[in-house]
């Protein structure tokens, strides 16, 4: 088989959707992989590895939130002739101590592969189709960040710089902070929200509003010390990434927000 294909991991999920589509739009061969997707591929079942990288030139690395990036799937790819890697990081993660995103980004630099590691901000999505959407419909959202300002980035500006740097040169070694175009408040970012939605949405950022939300489980006492050290960043830098790996400038998020709510993401 000829070592074109492009494998695309958590290809049903926000990122890899999009980066899926966008390569097929351009001509490219795409594997298309998670455990419900085109080609069935499960971290945690070793033997749909090596079908998923058979052939393949370049993959799109990524992992759901909890599950470890497994160097042994990475030496395998590599070994079946797997020449470029991009990686799906995370901003922030050694402040918050993300030791699975830390760990991702060493296999992936160690590889011998070409590889390109993106380090996305908040993604915009996760208002409509992640974890914030139940929130928005309840009409509250509850995160310990307080006031500090994140630069929300849409989920098809990162699928776009993941295109160029899998089908493009010039992009290996590079770490990139992929940003929005302007960084929000939450409060800022819910009120949008609420504006398009046509809804009442309100935001409490307290450390103490999010444990009582999560009902003082150990896992949320970890996660508010992570947002605290988060937050003891400050503000978060806008990067000219998108601009500068993709040629057009990233989506603001009140345009995230208005074609959201016209594809009816927030109606009851
Ligand atoms: N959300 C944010 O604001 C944000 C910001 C920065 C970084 N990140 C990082 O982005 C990643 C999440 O990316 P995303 O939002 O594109 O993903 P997502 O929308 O949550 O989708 C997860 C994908 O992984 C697949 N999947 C789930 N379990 C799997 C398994 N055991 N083996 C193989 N595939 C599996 C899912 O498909 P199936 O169910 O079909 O398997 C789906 O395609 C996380 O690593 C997170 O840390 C997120």
């Amino acid at each position: 088989m000829a070592q074109h294909a492009i494998l695309v991991l958590g290809a049903t999920g926000s990122t890899g959707r999009r980066l899926t589509g966008l390569l097929r739009a351009t001509g490219h061969v795409v594997r298309a992989a998670s455990r419900a997707g085109e080609t069935r591929f499960d971290w945690s079942v070793p033997a749909t590895w090596e079908p998923a990288v058979a052939g393949v030139s370049s993959v799109y690395v990524m992992a759901p939130d909890g599950t470890p990036i497994d160097p042994a799937f990475v030496s395998l790819a590599v070994e079946r002739g797997v020449r470029r890697l991009v990686l799906l990081s995370s901003g922030g993660i050694e402040a918050m101590g993300d030791e699975r995103l830390m760990a991702a980004e060493r296999t992936v630099r160690d590889s011998g592969a070409e590889w390109t590691i993106l380090r996305p901000s908040w993604f915009d999505q996760n208002f409509d189709e992640g974890f914030f959407q139940p929130a928005v419909m309840a009409g509250e959202v509850v995160m310990p960040v307080g006031e500090v300002r994140q630069a929300f980035v849409d989920a098809g500006d990162i699928a776009a710089v993941a295109a160029a740097a899998l089908t493009r040169d010039g992009h290996a070694g590079q770490t990139y902070e992929v940003t929005g175009p302007r960084s929000l408040t939450f409060d800022e970012a819910v009120e949008i929200i609420g504006r398009a939605a046509g809804r009442e949405v309100r935001y409490r950022g307290s450390d103490e509003d999010y444990l009582a939300a999560m009902s003082f489980s150990e896992q949320a006492m970890a996660e508010v010390k992570a947002f605290a050290a988060l937050r003891a960043l400050g503000d978060q830098p806008v990067s000219d990434v998108v601009h500068r790996v993709t040629g057009r400038p990233p989506k603001p998020f009140e345009t995230y927000a208005e074609e959201a709510a016209a594809s009816g993401a927030w109606r009851a």
